[in-house]
């Protein structure tokens, strides 16, 4: 397909995710690169909705490892269990964060991120990635983000 995403900004946003998804499935469907994917997918939800930093964190190691992103440098490495990132992951499970702050040991890679969603990749029932989307709104993240961003994130899985 034209590397160009149709985005109709008068959409309500369930819309937009309802356009946005399958113009990410023709833009990955039969290229076999993860990283390339993850990229393409990490910049079509940042230009899409313009969250404040949109990425993927690769389980290696028994570690989360940053991998494509867009916006602001992150943290580089998240342990199981840890913040927002690594309690997705353990618990293999979304978590949706409205107030950072609220979140008992959420890590600020920045100070501006006011409010989190965080989305595991399941493979064969083990979690191999997380997405994680921040916002410098509070509560900018709701049942219409988690339903969509779970829905990618299935197909996500088929990229490992
Ligand atoms: N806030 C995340 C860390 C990753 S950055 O937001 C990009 C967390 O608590 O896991």
């Amino acid at each position: 397909m034209a590397e160009e995403l149709i985005l109709d900004t008068t959409l309500t946003k369930a819309e937009k995710y309802r356009q946005l998804l399958p113009q990410i499935e023709a833009l990955t469907t039969g290229e076999p690169d993860l990283v390339a994917n993850l990229a393409n997918t990490a910049a079509a939800l940042r230009q899409a909705f313009g969250f404040f930093w949109v990425g993927f964190y690769l389980v290696k190691n028994d570690e989360l490892v940053l991998g494509p992103f867009q916006g602001p440098i992150a943290c580089t490495r998240i342990r199981k269990g840890k913040g927002v990132c690594g309690s997705s992951w353990a618990q293999a499970q979304t978590l949706l964060v409205p107030d950072v702050e609220q979140f008992p040991g959420h890590i600020a890679c920045s100070s501006e991120s006011k409010s989190e969603i965080v989305v595991p990749i399941l493979k064969d029932g083990q979690v191999v990635a997380v997405l994680d989307v921040d916002s410098d709104q509070l509560n900018d993240f709701d049942q219409d983000d988690q339903a969509a961003l779970e829905q990618l994130m299935e197909q996500a899985a088929s990229w490992f």
